[in-house]
């Protein structure tokens, strides 16, 4: 069944994921602990000295918002424990911590909100700060886990967690998405997760009625089934979407990264360019997803000038083709992308949009399309583009020539790639 609450998530089609907590000062991988397996007592340095001097989200906001985005995913903790806002139930927070002394995540919600974008927050199920939680494979105190976890309890832990769950949601108004993660810790002898999954769920829902929740709250879906709005797979944008058994589309995000890893991480060098950003997005929704795309800001509170750059980039693009990306999704089936080229639709505008990730001089047969076209038009100007139907097809005219009479001997003006990232050309169809 189409699930309407995710309708507004199904037409946004663009995100801001952002990483920040402690890691982002040892710049080296938000997963630093587990990495150096630094110890408790290690991390806490970074803890007292984090001061995020330069913090402004309205920049933040105000970039996410010029590059198209249309909501953000935040993370209010990750695996270290660390908490962006004024939690109650531990002192490992951005309030407590002595040189910052704020709810970051309050500062971050209002400003994004101002921005008119909807909020998501992140919250991970592994906590390697939290005394109860846990020694598994994977924590950064992977020493002697058998007798170390005698002496946790992880429904303490689990009280914890639901407990921080509900401060999330009930003092940050509405809040759109809750994006689970780290959903590592052992399970219980039945295979069952410890917290209960399903019960987790129906909480968050009777605190947000509205809210989306995606697949990474429980292991195994047979033992704590709960509903389950959205698919985040990360970092490969998939070939075909993700489609459930009948071969319907299901609501899915992919998640990227900006370099190679999700917190700021200063010698990381895998930065994507522009263009791939923009190409990862439009495949994205020519596939029927979302992406949202992770930035990592510095401990001092700012996107770093690669990061700008490429958020500049998107927004240059996004200004002119924000069209072909919001409100669409996977083309209708009679329309066969050509090489090259990927095809996103909106069906409320009947608009078929062609991004040509190579320039095709000349001319551009569209395979299928005869009958449909009423007028075409490159998007970035919306100029004008003659074209004809052979048969089946529509051969788009990439040039200026008119019919000029016939004494007249000019050269035929090819039309230049348009100065854009990726051309796209909109098709009004009939
Ligand atoms: C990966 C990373 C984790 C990050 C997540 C986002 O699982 O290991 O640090 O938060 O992706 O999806």
């Amino acid at each position: 069944m189409e699930n309407l609450k995710a309708d507004w998530f199904t037409r946004a089609r663009f995100g801001m994921f952002i990483h920040w907590g402690l890691y982002s000062m040892p710049a080296r991988h938000e997963w630093i602990r587990h990495i150096e397996k630094i110890s408790q007592e290690d991390y806490k340095k970074y803890f007292e000295l984090f001061d995020p001097d330069l913090f402004n989200p309205k920049e933040w906001a105000k970039m996410a918002r010029e590059a198209g985005m249309k909501y953000i995913v935040i993370t209010t903790k990750h695996h270290d424990g660390f908490c962006l806002w004024n939690s109650k139930l531990t002192d490992f927070s951005a309030v407590k911590a002595p040189e910052c002394k704020r709810d970051l995540l309050r500062e971050i919600v209002d400003a994004f909100r101002a921005e008119g974008l909807n909020i998501g927050f992140y919250y991970s199920i592994a906590d390697w700060h939290h005394p109860e939680f846990p020694i598994d494979k994977i924590h950064p105190d992977r020493i002697d886990p058998v007798e170390q976890n005698k002496k946790r309890d992880i429904s303490k832990y689990n009280k914890y967690m639901s407990g921080q769950i509900r401060e999330l949601l009930t003092n940050y108004g509405k809040i759109d998405i809750l994006w689970f993660d780290g959903c590592f810790p052992v399970e219980q002898e039945d295979g069952s997760d410890h917290w209960d999954a399903a019960n987790l769920a129906k909480m968050i829902r009777s605190l947000q009625p509205g809210i989306l929740i995606n697949e990474r709250l429980a292991k195994r879906m047979t033992f704590t089934p709960y509903e389950i709005d959205i698919k985040t797979p990360e970092q490969k944008p998939p070939e075909k979407g993700i489609r459930d058994d009948n071969g319907n589309l299901v609501v899915w995000e992919g998640c990227q990264t900006l370099s190679g890893a999700w917190g700021y991480f200063r010698d990381e060098l895998t930065w994507k360019s522009v263009e791939d950003l923009v190409i990862m997005l439009i495949q994205h929704v020519s596939r029927g997803g979302n992406m949202l795309l992770n930035v990592g800001p510095t401990s001092r509170g700012e996107f770093d000038y690669r990061a700008q750059e490429r958020f500049e980039g998107l927004a240059a693009w996004m200004k002119y083709h924000g069209r072909s990306i919001h409100g669409c999704t996977v083309s209708p089936e009679w329309a066969k992308e050509p090489e090259n080229c990927r095809y996103t639709y909106n069906p409320a505008a009947n608009r078929l949009y062609v991004h040509c990730l190579v320039w095709p001089y000349s001319l551009l047969r569209l395979p299928g399309l005869a009958g449909k076209i009423k007028y075409a038009q490159l998007l970035s100007d919306c100029s004008e583009i003659k074209f004809i139907e052979e048969e089946d097809d529509v051969v788009l005219k990439l040039h200026g020539r008119t019919e000029l009479s016939s004494m007249l001997r000019v050269p035929r003006p090819v039309m230049m790639r348009p100065n854009v990232t990726v051309p796209v050309i909109e098709l009004i169809l009939n």
